[in-house]
């Protein structure tokens, strides 16, 4: 027991461990994440349905998206945006690694009549030969990746944009960090049963990491017969922070917004969206 402990309470190093899809594919804990994204007053998993509209309009505006406007939404969930871009005319493309969202997101094409490319697999690995004027990764999950999964993913963003195109994201900004604790705590069936149908104890870790500037919330859940540790990584920026990570790639940052619905830029707020665009030529300042 005492050893257990220790363990539970280890401090791994920064993305020491990837296991995103225990938290998001698994075919239990899958479902409960489709119930907080079809939630639609709760900002969880996806935000909540006056948000997704507000943001869904201004995005549309902002890109002035029509039949001729190809789009990828990497980490699409449940289809809330690729829908509504679908609805607009654009040529979406869904990349996803929750099988059941994705089964939803083409249940609802199928109903609307939209023809929506939906992909089933880690974006870190997606692949194609068509080229996008638009990449979004909407609900800071940009924040989930290690420094070389964000690289990865950049030059990718990079490669799979046409000249000119431009990647929406949305990042948590160091305000949020500054607001976390470390914290140790464990209950019984915690989040109403969220990690399983059998009882089960969940111990939560937060972990702070001062100087990467990252929290790691680390969830053991102890069942019966069966022990997982799902390790929730996030990376918090600052405005200079990420637009380096972006320039360092190629891409050209002019805009930057406190959120996704193009509210203007509070270097107070929590959160920050940026428009990252890949050059129309060379000699493009
Ligand atoms: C916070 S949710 C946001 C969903 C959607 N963008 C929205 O705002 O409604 C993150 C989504 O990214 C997906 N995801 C996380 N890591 C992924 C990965 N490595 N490859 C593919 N999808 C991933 C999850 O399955 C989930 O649907």
């Amino acid at each position: 027991m005492f050893k257990e402990l220790i363990e539970i309470n280890s401090r791994p190093k920064p993305f020491q461990f990837y296991t995103a899809d225990e938290l998001w594919t698994d075919e239990y804990t899958s479902k409960q994440m489709l119930n907080y994204h079809l939630n639609e007053s709760i900002d969880l998993s996806s935000r909540n349905k006056n948000f997704i509209e507000k943001s869904e309009k201004w995005i549309a505006s902002r890109f002035d998206i029509n039949n001729n406007t190809v789009i990828a939404d990497f980490g699409c969930g449940p289809g809330l945006y690729t829908t509504r871009f679908a609805e607009r005319g654009a040529n979406v493309t869904g990349i996803d690694f929750s099988e059941n969202s994705i089964n939803y997101a083409k249940k609802v094409a199928h109903e609307k009549g939209l023809n929506i490319a939906y992909v089933v697999k880690n974006y870190l690995e997606f692949e194609t030969t068509e080229n996008f004027d638009l990449i979004t990764m909407i609900m800071c999950d940009f924040c989930a990746l290690s420094p070389e999964q964000r690289k990865i993913m950049l030059k990718k963003f990079y490669s799979l944009l046409k000249p000119g195109g431009s990647v929406l994201l949305d990042a948590y900004l160091l305000n949020s960090f500054h607001q976390r604790e470390e914290t140790a705590s464990y209950e019984k069936n915690q989040l109403f049963g969220f990690w399983s149908a059998d009882d089960y104890y969940a111990f939560v870790n937060t972990f702070k990491y001062e100087k990467e500037k990252v929290i790691l919330d680390k969830y053991t859940i102890i069942e019966e017969s069966r022990k997982r540790i799902v390790y929730n990584w996030l990376q918090y920026f600052s405005k200079e922070s990420l637009i380096t990570e972006f320039e360092d790639i190629g891409f050209k940052v002019k805009e930057v917004y406190s959120d996704i619905s193009g509210k203007t830029f509070d270097s107070k707020s929590n959160e920050i969206a940026i428009v990252a665009k890949k050059p129309s030529n060379i000699f493009e300042k």
